[in-house]
């Protein structure tokens, strides 16, 4: 049995007002995750409205097909949201009037997937995986145990922005020569080798390379560059997108493009700076704290 959602939607009300979500209209939600913002649009746009969600993830699929089940308009679609113009076409559902993407993973599967996001105590039997679909590629054990040294680095640089990256990468290399990565606790004993936990510091040392490690195993950045590549094949005029990032190469990516839709005329900025959570919402939901909101609207 699939549990029931933890994630709390962020920024709910902000993606709502901007979106702008109308009866009748057509919307899709890329990252349904525990179906927060979903339920929220679709609420919006029907009875008469069409609404497509898609998710890497099985569990968050059947878990909002269960509880939209026998709703006529609603299409659910295990799937990358890097494919919507081939799902689209696929389920014949025409050109969308809006777009919403809440990037990285939802609590549902940092704190009970089982496939190693977390390094939290509790989950350090847990295998290093880190797919969001279980499915394709690699996994992050595969990465830690057979890319070469200097792939490890580029990674944790380009992906992690992290300081010890050098380092770090060295000690991987050495410490797969006598034991393979198997398990969180695994990556966490060699992190913590290179780069000591002290008392009152506020972010984890294993912070930059675990998420360093799930874009690189989703191909995270690759699939928000092609969603926006493609997105006259996704939106109708008039469309809208609204993104939500939560660390700085993501949302330096979608700065630039929604920048050049506008110096190319194609679309208008609806907020010019992005959207930050209140400082109310950040108390009752501190994942809420690095998140950041644009929104634009296509002419
Ligand atoms: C932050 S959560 C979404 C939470 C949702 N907005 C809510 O409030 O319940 C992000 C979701 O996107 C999914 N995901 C990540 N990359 C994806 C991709 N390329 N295509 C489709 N889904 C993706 C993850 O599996 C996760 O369920």
């Amino acid at each position: 049995m699939i549990p029931s959602s933890v994630h709390k939607p962020v920024l709910l009300n902000e993606v709502i007002n901007l979106l702008n979500p109308k009866p009748g209209e057509f919307f899709i939600d890329g990252t349904l995750g525990g179906g927060g913002h979903a339920r929220e649009i679709i609420k919006k746009i029907f009875p008469n409205g069409k609404f497509l969600g898609v998710d890497l993830d099985t569990s968050a699929i059947q878990r909002f097909e269960k509880e939209t089940v026998g709703r006529s308009g609603i299409n659910l679609v295990c799937g990358n949201y890097f494919d919507l113009p081939n799902i689209l076409e696929r389920k014949a559902l025409g050109r969308a009037d809006g777009i919403f993407l809440d990037l990285g993973m939802s609590s549902d599967e940092l704190e009970s997937s089982g496939r190693g996001f977390s390094f939290n105590p509790q989950a350090y039997d847990e295998p290093l995986d880190m797919r969001y679909d279980l499915k394709s590629r690699i996994t992050a054990a595969n990465i830690l145990n057979d890319f070469r040294e200097e792939e490890l680095s580029d990674i944790f640089q380009n992906y992690g922005e992290e300081r010890h990256l050098k380092k770090i990468a060295r000690v991987i290399v050495e410490a797969r020569k006598k034991n393979k990565f198997r398990k969180v606790s695994d990556l966490i004993q060699v992190i913590l080798s290179v780069a000591p936990r002290f008392r009152g510091q506020r972010t984890h040392p294993a912070t930059k390379v675990f998420q360093a490690l799930r874009i690189a195993v989703n191909a995270e950045l690759d699939n928000l560059e092609g969603v926006l590549k493609n997105i006259d094949r996704i939106l109708k005029s008039n469309g809208r997108v609204a993104i939500i990032s939560f660390h700085s190469l993501e949302d330096r990516l979608v700065k630039k493009r929604f920048k050049n839709f506008v110096t190319n005329g194609l679309a208008a900025l609806l907020n010019k700076k992005p959207i930050k959570a209140s400082r109310e919402e950040i108390k009752n939901n501190p994942r809420s704290r690095s998140a950041k909101l644009r929104v634009i609207k296509f002419n």
